[in-house]
């Protein structure tokens, strides 16, 4: 399926860091085939793909399910814990092709739901990691300027690989913009590279990123995926971990040679995909110690399911989603990805070196309806996280991309502001919100697996520790079960509850609640009872009040009892201290608001005809919620950001809708 030119990219809603591996959609608001019925059959409908409609049934009750169990937690040092992570450890890859859609249009065009979306991070973790890149960053060019004016360009007809990877031109605006977002919240940024021409590199970006982001770039990816270039004809068929070495080595002395990419040593490597290569192939070229002082850090790629069969017919399996369902659902999902990274893990911390998840997601390809978009995904994208924080990866940037999909219609171009586009949030955005708040921002948590229940894969749990001592627990329940039969009643007891130690348990805990009714839902999760709504209903911002669970612990037997509903994740804080240091109210906050008011009340609509004529000024002041009644909720008011010609709006009319370009 070739993409029409003409039909490109029309503008994006993105369902912002959905679940999808390739989520960018392109879609207009009163496009009926987005708002078909949820009664549609995947096999039918041919709208956006993030708004396919496929609800999934839930896997049945695992029979026996025990409900009810013991989570022992010894202050004092517990063996196994990970190495020390930092509540930033989920991030965000954007793929480079879309980045002027999820971040904004231009420098003075930002995305204000971006920014508040960020902002709920950094409340809760201090900064927030993306990386912009991908496959489309191996042949763009840096150029000063494109004919339309706009910051990417895409070459549509040029693409190339089995995912329709186009090439692209972009202009400095585009590492403006990133520049300014990062004015406004902490979010340090990855770039890559490219790498299509490894005898004759296009240095710009290096030069071009440091000199606009300075502390704000972190990394420069030195190749995407290369044991995937022989496969892709980007390379001869021979082309191995040594001809990828050599050529990282190639970069280094090109870098050396030029006087504005002093970032030497801000290379990542090797990116692979673990798909034609191992890790250890490339760790046994020495690499990492020839190239030890470059090395920023090590990363890898991987997606549990391959979709691209669906989307390009590869001529691979096409896998059902409700088939695949159930495999998102256990607590085997997040390990059996990084098994294969275990020795990579070890290997790392051997060399002094973090190693990241680079680009991941449910599936390549565009994820699957129903799966991608679920609740389950949520719950999945947590207790995957987790894993890697307990395997000793050092980050997970969960990967925002573009897909190709159906043409329908011609695109016209955001003219006004008029028809402001809400956003949808997608799942894996609720998992980045409670894996900050479980790893917290001391920089210095660490986290294990508990193997609890005996190991039961669907209800698994973990303990974070600071200083050696538990102080926060998180506990997946991934059952679906509406008659409360499968909730859990998890026993937490500190010190040494019923094996003669002393006890040490807290008198009450607090817990935060990610629920949902089922795991098959799509939307309306809620976090600690704040949700960011169904389709285009969100502007960033958390929508109702904060609804902290207050649980106190038995004294008699020093237990405290947790209830986690079937299905959901609870994060349980063993101190109010424990409180603090996860969910922003002791972090020193720089988030934003606006000196801009909205009509609406507890709804996170922005009126556009404020938007439209506010010259709004910027100003950094304390960010909570938006609940009427609540301290900082300014009745409505809406943070958005309008100084200095940012506007936030994204405003777009397609006629139509089609998705471009690739993902893996
Ligand atoms: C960003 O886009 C807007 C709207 O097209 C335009 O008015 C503005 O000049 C652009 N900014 C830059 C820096 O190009
Ligand atoms: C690399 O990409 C650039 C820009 O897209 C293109 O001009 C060039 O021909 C490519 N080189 C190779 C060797 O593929
Ligand atoms: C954003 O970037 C532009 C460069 O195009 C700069 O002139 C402008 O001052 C920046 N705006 C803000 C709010 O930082
Ligand atoms: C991990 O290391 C062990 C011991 O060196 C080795 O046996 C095993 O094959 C390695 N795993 C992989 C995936 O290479
Ligand atoms: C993570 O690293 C720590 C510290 O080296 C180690 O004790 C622990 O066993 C490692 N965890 C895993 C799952 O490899
Ligand atoms: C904005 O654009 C839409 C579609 O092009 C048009 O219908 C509408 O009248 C415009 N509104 C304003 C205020 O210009
Ligand atoms: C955590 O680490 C980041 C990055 O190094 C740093 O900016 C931040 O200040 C640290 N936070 C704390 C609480 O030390
Ligand atoms: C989410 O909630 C809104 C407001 O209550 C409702 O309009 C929408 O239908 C709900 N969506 C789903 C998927 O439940
Ligand atoms: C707060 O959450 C708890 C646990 O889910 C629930 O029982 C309670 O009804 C909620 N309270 C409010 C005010 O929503």
């Amino acid at each position: 399926m070739r993409p029409n030119v003409a039909c490109l990219l029309a503008l994006g809603i993105l369902q912002a860091l959905a679940g999808a591996a390739a989520v960018t959609i392109y879609h207009q608001k009163n496009n009926p085939s987005a708002t078909a019925t949820a009664s549609s059959a995947a096999a039918s409908y041919t709208g956006a793909a993030a708004y396919n409609p496929t609800v999934l049934q839930p896997p049945p009750v695992p029979s026996p399910l025990n409900t009810q169990f013991v989570v022992q937690l010894q202050n004092g040092g517990t063996p196994g814990a990970s190495i020390q992570q930092s509540g930033s450890f989920f991030g965000f890859s954007i793929e480079m092709s879309v980045a002027n859609q999820v971040l904004g249009k231009n420098s003075t065009h930002i995305q204000v739901p971006f920014l508040n979306l960020m902002a709920n991070l950094q409340q809760r973790s201090g900064r927030i990691n993306i990386r912009v890149g991908g496959n489309t960053q191996e042949a763009a060019v840096l150029v000063d300027s494109t004919p339309d004016g706009r910051i990417l360009e895409k070459d549509i007809a040029g693409a190339s690989n089995p995912t329709q990877t186009p090439p692209l031109v972009f202009t400095p605006d585009l590492l403006y913009m990133m520049r300014n977002i990062s004015n406004f919240v902490n979010v340090r940024w990855f770039l890559g590279v490219p790498f299509n021409d490894t005898s004759n590199f296009r240095l710009a970006i290096a030069e071009q990123g440091q000199a606009i982001l300075g502390d704000y770039l972190i990394g420069l990816q030195a190749g995407n995926e290369p044991d995937l270039y022989a496969r892709h004809g980007h390379r001869p068929s021979t082309y191995g971990p040594y001809d990828y070495v050599g050529e990282f080595g190639n970069l280094v002395n090109a870098m050396s040679n030029d006087a504005n990419a002093k970032n030497r040593n801000l290379l990542i490597g090797p990116n692979i995909a673990y798909a034609d290569w191992t890790t250890e192939m490339v760790w046994n070229t020495g690499f990492v110690d020839q190239f030890s002082n470059n090395l920023a850090y090590l990363a890898v790629e991987n997606y549990p399911t391959d979709n691209c069969a669906a989307q390009f017919n590869t001529g691979g399996t096409i896998h059902n989603p409700q088939d695949v369902f159930p495999t998102f659902l256990d607590h085997n999902a997040g390990k059996g990805i990084i098994e294969k990274f275990r020795n990579s893990t070890d290997f790392a911390q051997q060399k002094g070196k973090k190693l990241l998840m680079f680009e991941t997601n449910t599936a390549s390809c565009g994820g699957f309806p129903g799966v991608s978009d679920s609740f389950g995904a949520a719950l999945w994208g947590i207790d995957y996280a987790l894993q890697m924080a307990h395997s000793n990866f050092s980050g997970a940037l969960m990967h925002i991309g573009p897909t190709v999909y159906k043409c329908t219609a011609s695109l016209s171009t955001p003219t006004n502001q008029s028809s402001f586009h809400q956003w949808t949030i997608g799942p894996l955005y609720y998992s980045a919100l409670a894996v900050a708040e479980t790893l917290g921002f001391s920089n210095t948590s660490q986290i294990m697996d508990l193997n609890a229940n005996g190991g039961d894969v669907h209800t698994p749990a973990y303990a974070v520790y600071e200083n050696g001592n538990p102080v926060r627990v998180g506990i997946v329940n991934f059952v679906t079960d509406p008659s409360g039969a499968s909730d859990l009643q998890v026993q937490i007891a500190v010190g040494g509850s019923g094996i003669g130690q002393p006890n040490q348990s807290p008198s009450q805990v607090k817990v935060k609640y990610l629920l949902a009714p089922s795991v098959s839902q799509k939307g309306n999760y809620t976090w600690a009872g704040q949700t960011f709504g169904g389709i285009f209903q969100s502007d960033g911002r958390p929508m109702g009040t904060e609804n902290v669970t207050t649980v106190p612990c038995d004294s008699t037997t020093n237990l405290c009892t947790v209830r986690v509903p079937a299905p959901s994740y609870a994060l349980v804080f063993l101190s109010d201290d424990a409180l603090a240091q996860s969910d922003g109210k002791a972090a020193p906050s720089t988030t934003f608001s606006t000196s801009m008011f909205t009509n609406t009340r507890n709804t996170a609509t922005v009126d556009p005809s404020v938007l439209a004529t506010s010259n709004g000024g910027f100003d950094k002041s304390r960010m909570g919620s938006t609940s009427p009644g609540s301290s900082s909720s300014g009745a409505g008011r809406t943070r958005a950001v309008l100084g200095q010609g940012v506007v936030s709006v994204f405003a777009a009319v397609v006629a139509g809708w089609v998705l471009v370009g690739r993902v893996r």
